[in-house]
């Protein structure tokens, strides 16, 4: 498996041996750190829509193994801003940088940009369609607390229509004996392209309404945020605003090793009371985008 000059866009273009070659190099670089392992490398990172967690991990990684970060976090301070297209603008940042980490609210931005640069670029996560480095640190999370991602039942919470991390997860998980269930309003049903590839690859999966219905029998359940700015109609938000909440209740329904997993941001879907159980492990997920992206770095520079 060579990653070397790839690109990152979707977890559809990653079979099972190289998802799980990623999440071997991950851990070798997280009990081996190597700091010089990019050094004299730069990473841009263009975001485009806001981010914590993605745009600061991925900094931090690079940092870490001793490169150098340019980029914004807000495309109102660049030449977008003069109406420059993005394709150009990826034109003119791979002469900067040897790597491009962009965020961008329209569906398919990374795949042009990646078919336009010369330099891998690496998906942070394109509108509603995929978020893989997302996907990576999950399925490493799972792996590490588990010890395993087969046999395992694992429950998506929430706004499984506009979620990204979501689409990215359920689509990654086809290579696995897992069984799904997918949790949710009706009208924030998981679409019927991710359902249709899941029928395709035998995986079982059900899905269901109230999370009480469910949560007793779930090793993993993985819980979003509904995606307000991403839908068409404030009618249809107010419609599901406040439609679930995971509390210490709900949880007492759950196995003792019930873990429970959000790409974070939270807003009022999953009670901070849960922060101190047993079951979170949202926080360690978030400190894993670390070493997967300092490995996923590494790879497609060809330093691994
Ligand atoms: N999980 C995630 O993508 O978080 P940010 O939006 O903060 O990057």
């Amino acid at each position: 498996v060579t990653l070397e000059g790839k690109d990152v866009i979707s977890v559809r273009d990653f079979d099972k041996e190289t998802i799980l070659h990623i999440l071997s190099k991950a851990g070798e670089v997280d009990s081996h750190p190597v700091p010089s392992l990019l050094t004299g490398k730069i990473m841009a990172t263009l975001f485009y829509e806001p981010s914590t967690r993605t745009r600061l991990s991925f900094e931090s990684a690079m940092k870490r193994l001793g490169g150098g970060v340019i980029g914004f976090a807000d495309p109102d301070t660049t030449s977008t801003a003069k109406g420059e297209s993005l394709a150009d603008s990826i034109r003119i940042v791979e002469g900067y940088a040897d790597v491009i980490i962009l965020r961008h609210p329209l569906e398919g931005a990374a795949r042009l940009a990646g078919d336009v640069a010369n330099i891998p670029v690496i998906n942070a996560g394109d509108g509603a369609n995929q978020h893989p480095t997302q996907t990576f640190l999950d399925l490493y999370t799972i792996l590490k607390d588990k010890g395993r991602i087969d046999s395992l039942r694992i429950g998506f919470l929430g706004d499984l229509k506009y979620g990204r991390t979501v689409h990215s997860l359920a689509t990654a998980l086809k290579h696995f004996d897992v069984e799904l269930c997918f949790i949710s309003p009706s009208l924030l049903r998981m679409p019927e392209y991710v359902l249709d590839e899941l029928h395709q690859s035998k995986i079982p999966f059900q899905e269901m309404a109230v999370l009480e219905d469910a949560i007793s029998d779930l090793d993993v359940l993985y819980c979003t945020r509904i995606q307000k700015e991403r839908f068409g109609s404030p009618i249809d938000h107010e419609k599901v605003r406040g439609a679930y909440r995971v509390s210490m209740h709900t949880l007492s329904f759950a196995k003792d090793d019930l873990r429970i997993m959000h790409p974070l941001p939270r807003v009022d879907e999953l009670d901070p009371a849960v922060d101190d159980s047993i079951h979170a492990i949202y926080f360690e997920q978030a400190k894993n985008g670390i070493p997967i992206r300092q490995a996923l770095l590494a790879l497609v520079l060809g330093k691994l």
